[in-house]
C-alpha cells in the first residue's frame, strides 16, 4: 500500500523553490509530509507566499536566502538547515539562471553566469547535503532538453545542464553504497517565468502546439510530480537516470 504522507517525518531543502517549478516541487513535498526549506534570492514575497501557503495547509518549513552560485552564501544555508534541523534527507537542485545568446556571443560572463548558478551549485550543494543527509536519502537535479537537443540562444545554459546530468551519473555511483539515489528530471517546455522571458517564446509556443497531441506546455506540477516521486521510497531502484518530462514532445 502506497502511503499518503510517504515523507513523513523527511527534512527537504528545494533551491529556488519558492517560484515556477520549484514551488510547486516544494508545495508537493510538503502535502506528502516532508518539511520543506525553501530556497529563494531576489524575491522574498515569493518565498513568503510559497511557505505561507505551505504552512495555511498544516505544513512546515523555512525560508532560505542564499545565492546558490556562491559559494559562502551556500554554505551558509546548509548551515541554517543544520541549526533548524539537524538533518537533511532530501535535496532538490532546482535553481537556474543563464543568459541567452548563440554560439558566438557566449563570453566569460555568459559561461560563468550558466555554470556557477546551475551546475557548480548543484555539485557543491550535493557536497554540502552530503554531510547531512542519512543514507537513503535522495538528490534530484532539475535539467532540461537543451542538454541535448538544440534551443536558439541556450547554449551555455545547455552546456550547464549537460554538466548537471554528467554529474549526477557519478553521484548516483558513488552514493550507491549508502542507498542515496541520485536522479535528474528533464523538463520539456514548461510555463513559468523563465519560459516566458525567452527571446523565441512565441515560437517555441507554436512549436508545442504544431508537434504535441496534447497542445499544451507543461506545467509546474507536471514536474514536481515526477521530482516527487523520486523522494518516496517507492523510487529506491531508481539512479542515475535523466527522466525526461515532456508530454511526449521530443519524439515527435
Ligand atoms: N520553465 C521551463 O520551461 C523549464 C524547462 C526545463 C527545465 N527547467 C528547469 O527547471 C528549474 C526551474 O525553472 P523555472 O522555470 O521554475 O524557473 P523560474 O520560474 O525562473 O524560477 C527560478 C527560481 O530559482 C531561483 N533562483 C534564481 N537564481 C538563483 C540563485 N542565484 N540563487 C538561488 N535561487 C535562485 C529564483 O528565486 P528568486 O526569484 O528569489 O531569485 C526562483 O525561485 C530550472 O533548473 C530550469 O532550468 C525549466
Amino acid at each position: 500500500m502506497i502511503k499518503s504522507n510517504p515523507l513523513e517525518g523527511k527534512i527537504a531543502l528545494v533551491t529556488g523553490g519558492s517560484r515556477g517549478i520549484g514551488k510547486a516541487i516544494s508545495l508537493r513535498l510538503a502535502e506528502m509530509g516532508a518539511s520543506v526549506c525553501i530556497n529563494y534570492f531576489k524575491r522574498r514575497q515569493a518565498g513568503e507566499e510559497t511557505l505561507k501557503l505551505i504552512q495555511d495547509n498544516g505544513g512546515e518549513g523555512m525560508l532560505l536566502r542564499a545565492n546558490v552560485g556562491n559559494q559562502t552564501s551556500l554554505q551558509k544555508m546548509f548551515e541554517s538547515v543544520k541549526e533548524t534541523y539537524g538533518k537533511l534527507d532530501i535535496f532538490i537542485s532546482n535553481a537556474a539562471l543563464g543568459m541567452f545568446g548563440g554560439i558566438n556571443e557566449v563570453d566569460d560572463k555568459m559561461w560563468n553566469l550558466a555554470m556557477d548558478v546551475n551546475a557548480k551549485a548543484f555539485l557543491y550543494g550535493t557536497q554540502k547535503a552530503l554531510e547531512l543527509m542519512p543514507d537513503g536519502g535522495r538528490i534530484v537535479a532539475l535539467t532540461s532538453i537543451g542538454s541535448s537537443r538544440y534551443i536558439p540562444s541556450y547554449a551555455s545554459i545547455g552546456a550547464s545542464k549537460a554538466t548537471i546530468e554528467c554529474l549526477m551519473r557519478y553521484m548516483a555511483v558513488e552514493f550507491n553504497p549508502r542507498n542515496i539515489t541520485c536522479n535528474a528530471v528533464s523538463g520539456g517546455f514548461i510555463d513559468t517565468d523563465a519560459l516566458r522571458s525567452f527571446p523565441i517564446y512565441d515560437e517555441i509556443l507554436q512549436e508545442v502546439m504544431r508537434r504535441s497531441h496534447s497542445k499544451r506546455l507543461g506545467t509546474p506540477e507536471d514536474i514536481a510530480a515526477v521530482v516527487c516521486f523520486l523522494c518516496t521510497p517507492e523510487s529506491r531502484w531508481v539512479t542515475g537516470q535523466v527522466i525526461t518530462v515532456d508530454g511526449g514532445f521530443t519524439l515527435m
